[in-house]
C-alpha cells in the first residue's frame, strides 16, 4: 500500500497566531439552572463525556454523586423540545465515598447539539455528536502527562487546559499519566481535582463539554509496569471502557480510527495485545485517518533508546504500524515536545510513520536528547491541535503561552478514500 507522504512546513507565526486569536472566543457558562423549585439544582462534582461506541451517533456520560442511586439521564436535541431518558448504571469509586454513574446515549443524530440533565432540578450541560464525514473540519487536541506530580494546585494543568479549550476542539485524547494518583488510596483527591478542573475548563466557546478518551500510563497504576487491572483502581472505575480493558479501538464512522494501547502497565505489550492490534489494524487499512495512542514512546526523546519498554514496542507494535498504514503514533511519558521524521524499518523514510509526543501537558518539561530520528524537539509544556479536512490533516504544537511552535502537514494516501 502506498503510504502517506508527509510535508513539513515552517510556521508563519504571525499568520497562525492571528488565526488562533480569531478562534479564541469568550466562553459562556456551561451550566444553566433548571427552573427552581426551592432546592439548589443538582450539580455533580464531576461530569465528563467519553465514548464506548461510534462518536457520530453515541455519547457516554459519566458523573459522580455522593451516594445517589439515580442513573437516569434526560436529553434532548437543542432544536427540539422533547426530552428522552437513558438508563445508566453505577458503581462505587474505590477509596472514596463517591458513586460513579455511567449512561450511554445511542441513536443520536450526527453533528448535532444536545443538552442533558439528571432530573428536572439539575444543572444542564451540552454536547455535540461528531459529524458524518470529514467534509466538516474535524478538530481535536492530544496530550498526556497532564498534572504535575508535585503540584496539588495543578496550575499548569489548568493553564494548558484553558488554552486547549480555546481551540474549540471536538474532543481530547489523553495519553496517560493523568492525575498522578498512582492508584494510591491516599491520593484520591488528585482525581477529584483533575475531574473538577476538566468540568470547569474543558468547555467550548458555546458551552459544550469537551469529551475525552484516555490511554493508560504508569502513573495510573500501583507499581507502574507489569501489573494487573486491580492495581489501577481509579482508571478502571472512572472511565467507561469497552470490555473493561485498557486497550481498544474507537471508530469515528469510517473516516477516523483511534487505536488506544496499554504500553505494559496492566496488560503486556506482546502476545494477546499484539495479536489484537494486528487484527484491528488489518481491518482498518482503508480508514483515511488512522492513529495510535499510547503512553511510553517507541522513539523516546529523553529516556534511553534501548530502554526495555520502548524496545518492546518497537519490536511488537511498530512493524504493525508500518505494515497496516498507521499515519501517526501519539506518544507520551518523556515530558518534552517531539516530532520525529517519518520512520520505516528504523530509518528515516518519507513513507514512514510519524511519531508525535512526548507528553508535557502539565508536567515540568525535561531536556530532550539529540537523536537521529528527532526532527523537532522542545522543552515546553504543550498540547497538539489536530485538524482534519477531507484528506488533509495538520498538527500544530501549541505551548503554555498559546504560541504555535511547530507544525506538520500530511495528506491521506490515495489508497485510503475518505467516506
Ligand atoms: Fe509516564
Amino acid at each position: 500500500m502506498s503510504r502517506v507522504k508527509a510535508t513539513v512546513s515552517k510556521v508563519n507565526l504571525i499568520t497562525i497566531l492571528g488565526a488562533c486569536l480569531a478562534l479564541s472566543c469568550a466562553r459562556v457558562g456551561v451550566a444553566k439552572a433548571a427552573p427552581g423549585k426551592g432546592a439548589a439544582p443538582f450539580d455533580p462534582p464531576a461530569v465528563y463525556l467519553t465514548w464506548l461506541h461510534d462518536p457520530t451517533t453515541t455519547m457516554t456520560i459519566q458523573w459522580h454523586s455522593n451516594g445517589g442511586r439515580d442513573d437516569d439521564v434526560q436529553y434532548q436535541r437543542l432544536d427540539k423540545r422533547v426530552w428522552h431518558t437513558a438508563n445508566g448504571s453505577h458503581h462505587p469509586m474505590p477509596h472514596s465515598d463517591r458513586i460513579v454513574h455511567v449512561a450511554e446515549l445511542t441513536g443520536l443524530k450526527r453533528g448535532t447539539d444536545y443538552r442533558f440533565r439528571f432530573s428536572e432540578n439539575s444543572v444542564e450541560f451540552k454536547f455535540r455528536t461528531m459529524p458524518r464525514n470529514t467534509k466538516e473540519r474535524i478538530r481535536f487536541v492530544v496530550g498526556g502527562d497532564t498534572m504535575d506530580p508535585l503540584d496539588m494546585l495543578d496550575e499548569s494543568f489548568e493553564e494548558t487546559s484553558r488554552l486547549a479549550a480555546k481551540q474549540d476542539p471536538m474532543f481530547a485524547v489523553i495519553g496517560g499519566d493523568i492525575a498522578y494518583a498512582n492508584g494510591n488510596p491516599g491520593l484520591v483527591g488528585r482525581w477529584y481535582n483533575w475531574l473538577a478542573t476538566w468540568k470547569k475548563l474543558m468547555v467550548t466557546s458555546d458551552g459544550r463539554l469537551i469529551p475525552f478518551v484516555v490511554a493508560i500510563g504508569n502513573h495510573e497504576v500501583q507499581g507502574g509496569f507489569n501489573q494487573t487491572p486491580e492495581k489501577a483502581p481509579y482508571f478502571y472505575s472512572l472511565f467507561a471502557l469497552p470490555n473493561k480493558r485498557s486497550y481498544r479501538v474507537l471508530d469515528f464512522g469510517r473516516y477516523l480510527s483511534l487505536v488506544l494501547l496499554d504500553s505494559g502497565h496492566t496488560h503486556p505489550i506482546d502476545s494477546e495485545q499484539t495479536d489484537w492490534l494486528r487484527q484491528r489494524l488489518g481491518g482498518r487499512q482503508d480508514v483515511p485517518h488512522l492513529f495510535a495512542v499510547y503512553h511510553v514512546p517507541a522513539y523516546p526523546s529523553v529516556r534511553q533508546f534501548d530502554n526495555g519498554v520502548s524496545a518492546k514496542i518497537r519490536e511488537h507494535w511498530v512493524p504493525l504500524f508500518e505494515q497496516f498504514g498507521v499515519d501517526v503514533a501519539f506518544e507520551h511519558h518523556d515530558h518534552v515536545y517531539k516530532r520525529t521524521h517519518p520512520i520505516r524499518a528504523e530509518k528515516i523514510d518519507p513513507g514512514g510513520v510519524l511519531y508525535l509526543g512526548d507528553g508535557a501537558w502539565g508536567v515540568i518539561p525535561r531536556k530532550p536528547r539529540d537523536r537521529w530520528y528527532l526532527a523537532k524537539e522542545a522543552s515546553k509544556q504543550h498540547f497538539i491541535l489536530v485538524t482534519i479536512n477531507g484528506q488533509n490533516r495538520s498538527f500544530l504544537a501549541i505551548d503554555s503561552e498559546g504560541q504555535i511552535f511547530d507544525q506538520v502537514n500530511q495528506s491521506a494516501s490515495y489508497a485510503k478514500t475518505p467516506q
